[in-house]
């Protein structure tokens, strides 16, 4: 696991960007794994930055998304469809019919699941798949608890989920208490995984993540098992490593492993 860590959030973003950027030139037709939240905002203003500016192409890319909400049509403000399309996907040349994110509404949900499966497979698997972390160390909706090597599924949301998430809602009682979501066994099988965490409330979870235990009761921590997996921070969020000197040190003197 490389462990990177940054000055801002805004550096942060840059950084995630550099590793996208660098992986669509290398495959134009890269399949690119996304996740919603706050964590990604930076990342995907500077890859729009990059389409418009810089002219990076994602005409041949395919996206799928982690998670969505079970009951919330795409329409919805808070559904993580309608968050894709308006912080990433109508300010870039992606194709609509290579986004793939869960769709909310869907009547036999196991095989919908399986079919979503299916999807990731037949486009070659994710090449690079974007995460962020929940406070409590989940990634996509993996609560506390979930097996490490679930697939894509229907999840209970934990009550810690619903109130963070509860900002965004009218009313708390609105908030979905069901989501889709790919499964940790799903996100292992991506060739690349690159996590993303700002801001102090995180600093604990990527610390159970980075040196904690492997367990189902942080599932990130399943990511120390992954032969190549990224961690970019901002201070805030690393503020809780014993070995930071270490990953600092390791990062100053990548250039000699040729990366
Ligand atoms: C969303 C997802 C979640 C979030 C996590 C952190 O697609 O996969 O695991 O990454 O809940 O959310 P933020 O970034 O809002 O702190």
């Amino acid at each position: 696991m490389d462990v990177i860590v940054k000055d801002t959030y805004e550096e942060m973003s840059r950084e995630a960007a550099q590793i996208v950027a660098q992986a669509m030139r290398a495959k134009p037709n890269l399949v690119l794994g996304l996740a919603t939240g706050g964590t990604p905002l930076g990342l995907y203003h500077e890859l729009i930055r990059m389409h418009q500016e810089e002219g990076l192409d994602f005409s041949k890319v395919t996206t799928f998304n982690l998670d969505e909400y079970l009951g919330l049509p795409p329409t919805h403000e808070q559904s993580y469809a309608y968050f894709m399309q308006h912080n990433l996907f109508r300010h870039i040349n992606v194709r609509p019919d290579k986004i793939y994110v869960p769709s909310g509404l869907v009547e036999d949900v196991q095989a919908y699941c399986a079919w979503y499966e299916e999807e990731i497979a037949r486009a070659g698997g994710i090449d690079l798949q974007v995460l962020g972390i929940g406070r409590d160390g989940h990634i996509a909706f993996n609560e506390p608890g979930s097996s490490l090597a679930s697939r894509t599924r229907v999840v209970t949301l934990t009550k810690e989920t619903i109130e963070d998430n509860a900002r965004f809602f009218a009313r708390p009682e609105d908030v979905p208490r069901f989501a889709i979501t790919m499964g940790v066994g799903t996100i292992m099988e991506a060739r690349h995984c690159l996590l993303l965490a700002n801001g102090p409330s995180k600093a604990e979870a990527v610390a159970a993540l980075v040196e904690g235990p492997i367990t189902s009761q942080i599932t990130a921590s399943a990511l120390q098992m992954h032969p190549q997996a990224t961690v970019i921070l901002d201070r805030a969020a690393a503020a809780k490593l014993k070995r930071l000197d270490y990953y600092q040190w390791i990062y100053e003197n990548r250039q000699y492993l040729g990366r």
